[in-house]
């Protein structure tokens, strides 16, 4: 079969470590199928499905069924991401070793979307995933320091009365899980990555010979805060959409090596929950489908990252740090291909109801974004092709 054309580029299959399907409990948001799809069309070969579902993905029946549907669609690998703690608010570690230890063989761990703020109780999870040799992913968002439910900090923010998150939310859980996680000899992943100052305190933990790895999102990229003017809860999202400032470090220290991958936090959600008042809005944006045109706007276009730090971000990290071997490598003679192809040179409108999501959350609608999926191949077979999902 002939997939490639003029201006293609070949990578490895890209591995998301931060997707949110919405099965169990809101399958009228996205379901395995319907995300599968998605990740396809988005060049994915591998997500990792995070664990804040109804019911929470905090027992090994949940994510050994997530598993087993995701196989069962088959367009991409679904690696169910375990909750750390029982139930929404736990108060209390859940059975990590039995979610590792099912069909799903579960790799990661995360307080997503269910955030664990007992300092002690991260301690304990850390020492924990340490004997399973898993890892745990946070959120990092302090929560005692996020004024109610308003995911919002910056400039135009405060001056629209909606500052929410700010950055010490954010950079104190960055500091602290980092010295849990040099205490308990032990690694530790930042999720969404969001300002100049976790960018500075990864690096220095890095220094410190810490087991620290971190991702940024494409819309923490790309975009700021200036976008709240219009009070579009489209642009709400955990953390906030912060300055330019923030957009430029991350770059940088995605282009140094600081912050180790690209992961698109994926968060579909119902037009009703959306079409709200800001402050009660759900917060999330769609991502999976934008993500690689984000990433050669705002780091190839802009002399960043060459194609090769593209295949780094997209795919060997995020594999290397959460230990898949059958993805994010050179293939083998004979071994059957996890491959993503490019067309560098195209360019795309994004229409909302075009994307393969159950959802119409993007924050890129009616924009023109650089570099289309050719083709996904899923270990040798074509997953998706000029835009439509194999099936
Ligand atoms: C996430 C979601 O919708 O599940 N939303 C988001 O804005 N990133 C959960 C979360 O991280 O709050
Ligand atoms: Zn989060
Ligand atoms: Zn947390
Ligand atoms: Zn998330």
């Amino acid at each position: 079969e002939r997939i490639a054309g003029r201006n293609s580029v070949l990578l490895p299959g890209f591995v998301d470590m931060h997707t949110h399907l919405r099965e169990p409990g809101r399958e009228d948001t996205e379901t395995i199928a319907s995300g599968s799809a998605a990740a396809a069309l988005g060049g994915y070969t591998a997500v990792f499905a995070m664990a804040n579902t109804d019911p929470v993905a905090d027992n090994s029946t949940v994510t050994d069924n997530v598993y087993r549907t995701g196989r069962e669609v088959g367009l991409v690998d679904v690696h169910p991401v375990g909750a750390v703690t029982v139930g929404l608010q736990g108060k209390q570690l859940a059975e990590m070793g039995m979610m590792a230890a099912g069909a799903a063989k579960v790799k990661m761990f995360s307080d997503d979307g269910k955030c664990v703020d007992d300092p002690l109780l991260m301690r304990r999870a850390l020492e924990y995933a340490k004997g399973l040799d898993v890892l745990i992913a946070q959120h990092a968002e302090e929560p005692r320091l996020t004024v109610g439910a308003l995911a919002h900090d910056g400039p135009t923010a405060s001056r629209l009365g909606l500052a929410g998150w700010p950055r010490a939310a954010e950079e104190s859980i960055v500091v602290r899980d980092a010295l849990l996680a040099r205490d308990a000899g032990t690694r530790v992943h930042i999720c969404h990555a969001s300002t100049e100052g976790t960018v500075e305190l990864v690096k220095w933990a890095k220094a410190q010979g810490i087991s620290i790895t971190a991702e940024v999102t494409p819309h923490h990229l790309l975009l700021t805060d200036a976008r709240l003017e219009t009070y579009d809860p489209v642009n709400k999202v955990n953390p906030p959409l912060r300055e330019e400032r923030d957009n430029l470090a991350l770059r940088r220290g995605l282009a140094d090596g600081t912050i180790d991958c690209v992961a698109t936090d994926h968060a579909p959600h119902a037009a009703q929950e959306k079409c709200c008042e800001f402050s009660v809005a759900r917060p999330g944006m769609l991502g999976l489908e934008t993500a690689l045109s984000i990433v050669v706007e705002t780091m190839v276009n802009t002399g960043l990252l060459d194609w090769r730090g593209v295949a780094k971000v997209m795919s060997e990290r995020p594999a290397q740090i959460v230990g898949l071997t059958d993805q994010g490598r050179p293939i083998a003679v004979g071994e059957p291909a996890n491959l993503t192809v490019v067309d560098a040179e195209a360019s795309w409108t994004v229409t909302a109801d075009d994307l393969a999501s159950l959802s119409r959350n993007t924050p890129y609608a009616d924009m023109t974004l650089p570099a289309t999926i050719r083709a996904t191949v899923l270990r040798g077979a074509v997953t998706a092709y000029e835009g439509s999902v194999r099936r």
